[in-house]
């Protein structure tokens, strides 16, 4: 596996394959790797000829320096388990590498994160979704990918960095279901943050997606009803709930619809601690019993 000091060597190297007439998978991360990192770099290495995965842990999606230093940051196991993967290529940047053209890195204008930054993370989480948008943007135009891979779990920056790839004409995005611990935790490199008290009732939050599918599935339609069947579920445990809704996935609002779906996405935000997590589930897909049956 080669690894590159920097997004420069990156770009030559990736122009450098492409022209030679090979396909780039790329997986944009923060390193911390963990099964679900895993299951985006499979697919990434079966998909294309070249399997490329970045780490950098971007200061500019950030709200909060306390927590932008909390972050763990693994690169030594990090570089052993995507040779162990093989990841063909890893690069590694500054942030001052990402944007060489800024001399004062205060100054860096981060992009609007667009129509699906609205609402939700755009409301708890101001200015991250744009951070997210300004290095993706950064990112695929150093790869130059042709496929890219994002967990679902992160819905909203996926909706987010689908329209940024519409806009520039590439790459192709592959969102990648969620990878769940045996008691349904949303696999996050935030976890390693959690004491095992934290993470048992980080639980609580698939509960609460799980029961909201159990209620879609019995035949309920209404956003508010759904929500507040999530928010029951959490009531009773130490997490701290930012939000807790459904959206219908195919026609993004800033708010919570008001009529019946026909579609929906169930999104929750909570805290635990210092940590914050999130989680989704689509509702009106796969049926409750092979759900259980994943985790
Ligand atoms: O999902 C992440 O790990 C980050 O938001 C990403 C896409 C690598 C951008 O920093």
């Amino acid at each position: 596996m080669l690894h590159l000091p920097s997004p420069d060597a990156a770009q030559t190297w990736c122009q450098q394959q492409r022209s030679n007439g090979r396909t780039i998978g790329f997986v944009p991360t923060m390193g911390s790797l963990h099964r679900g990192h895993l299951s985006l770099i499979k697919r990434a290495c079966s998909e294309n000829e070249i399997c490329c995965v970045s780490i950098f842990v971007n200061p500019l999606q950030f709200e909060d320096s306390k927590d932008y230093n909390a972050y763990p940051r693994n690169l030594d196991s990090d570089l052993t388990t995507l040779e162990q993967q093989g990841c063909t290529m890893v690069f590694v940047g500054s942030l001052g590498q990402f944007f060489p053209e800024i001399v004062d890195l205060q100054e860096i204008k981060t992009l609007g994160a667009g129509r699906y930054g609205r609402g939700l993370e755009g409301t708890f989480r101001p200015g991250h979704l744009d951070g997210v948008q300004t290095i993706v943007d950064r990112l695929f135009r150093t790869v130059g990918p042709s496929h890219v891979y994002f967990g679902e779990k992160d819905f909203q920056q996926t909706l987010v960095v689908s329209d940024l790839a519409a806009e520039i004409g590439y790459p192709q995005v592959v969102v990648c279901p969620t990878i769940r611990d045996d008691s349904g935790l949303a696999l996050s490199s935030r976890n390693a943050l959690l004491s095992p008290h934290q993470k048992k009732q980080a639980q609580g939050i698939y509960q609460a997606l799980l029961a909201a599918h159990q209620a879609w599935a019995l035949g309920e339609r209404q956003p508010e009803i759904l929500a507040s069947t999530m928010m029951e579920v959490m009531k009773d445990t130490d997490l701290g709930v930012d939000y807790a809704e459904v959206r219908d996935p195919s026609a993004w609002t800033e708010t919570m619809p008001k009529a019946p779906l026909q579609q929906a996405q169930a999104l929750i935000a909570a805290h635990i601690g210092q940590v914050r997590l999130i989680d989704t589930l689509r509702l009106d897909s796969r049926p409750l019993e092979e759900l259980i049956a994943v985790t």
